[in-house]
Parts: C-alpha cells; structure tokens; sequence
C-alpha cells in the first residue's frame, strides 16, 4: 500500500535519523565504515531535500504557504552545502566528525519542525486523496533522482 506524504516524507526522516546515528558512532579509524555510511547518507539527503521541496512544498506554497517554504529551502540550502563540504574534505579527523555532528543536529531540528509544525499547516491545505498523490509522487521522483546521482 502506499503512503501517503506526511509518512513518506517521516519514513526518508527516520532511515537519514538511523544513518545519522551509525555515522556519529564510527570511530576516526573505520574509514570504509564511514565513507560507505556517508555516500549513502549524501544521497539520501540530497534527493530527500530537492524532492520535497518539488511536491510537498510546492503543494504548499499552490496553498499560499510561502513563509514555512522558504525557512525550508533555506536550511535544506544550508544543510546541502555542510554536506557537500563534509564530502570534500578529508574524512578521518576530530574535525569531520565535529563537522557532521553540526550537520546532525540542524537536520534532527529541521525534520523535526516539518513532522511538528509544517505537517500540520499542510494537513489543514492538502485533502487525503492530494496527500496520497504527493506520497506515491515523492516516492516515485526520489527513487529515479537516487538512481540518477549515484555513481556507476
Ligand atoms: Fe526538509
Ligand atoms: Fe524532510
């Protein structure tokens, strides 16, 4: 059965929570572990951001909800670029992991804040058959942009 948009988007959140997690437990000298862990982390968050910002939000802002689309966008902006910087630098320091642990907490507060505040502004907007569309879309959408970025 598919889900619609609030526990699609809560289910990406809860598997980059877990990958978050793994990342902050590995240790300065378990570079495969790491690295692996990380790769799909950068993919999983990158998709996750441009793909909600391509349903959930648009729909949102189709429904004059600007303000929460923007302070979205611009963490997902922030977010990106820490993540963008954490994969081109080298990863087996204090440093990295102090990096990423910043990068942890914004995401942890940001995904917060939809599943708390931005859901319930949506649920008021969007009807149930429009928020199984957006869930089967994002699916969808993030599925072939994975597969679009991630490396041959
Ligand atoms: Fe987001
Ligand atoms: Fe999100």
């Amino acid at each position: 059965m598919s889900q619609d948009i609030y526990a699609r988007i809560k289910a990406d959140h809860d598997h980059a929570r877990e990958l978050m997690e793994k990342i902050a437990d590995t240790s300065n000298s378990a570079e495969k572990t790491r690295r692996r862990l990380f790769d799909e982390f950068k993919i999983d968050i990158w998709t996750h951001h441009k793909v909600e910002e391509a349903t959930f939000y648009a729909q949102l802002r189709k429904e004059g909800e600007d303000g929460e689309a923007f302070e979205a966008y611009n963490e997902h902006h922030m977010a990106n670029n820490l993540v963008e910087e954490l994969a081109t630098v080298a990863m087996m320091n204090e440093q990295w992991l102090q990096k990423f642990k910043t990068l942890k907490e914004l995401l942890e507060h940001h995904m917060e804040e939809e599943e708390e505040e931005f859901f319930e502004v949506a649920r008021k907007e969007i009807d149930k058959t429009r928020a199984e569309e957006l869930g089967k879309w994002f699916d969808e959408r993030k599925r072939a942009a994975a597969e679009a970025i991630t490396p041959i």
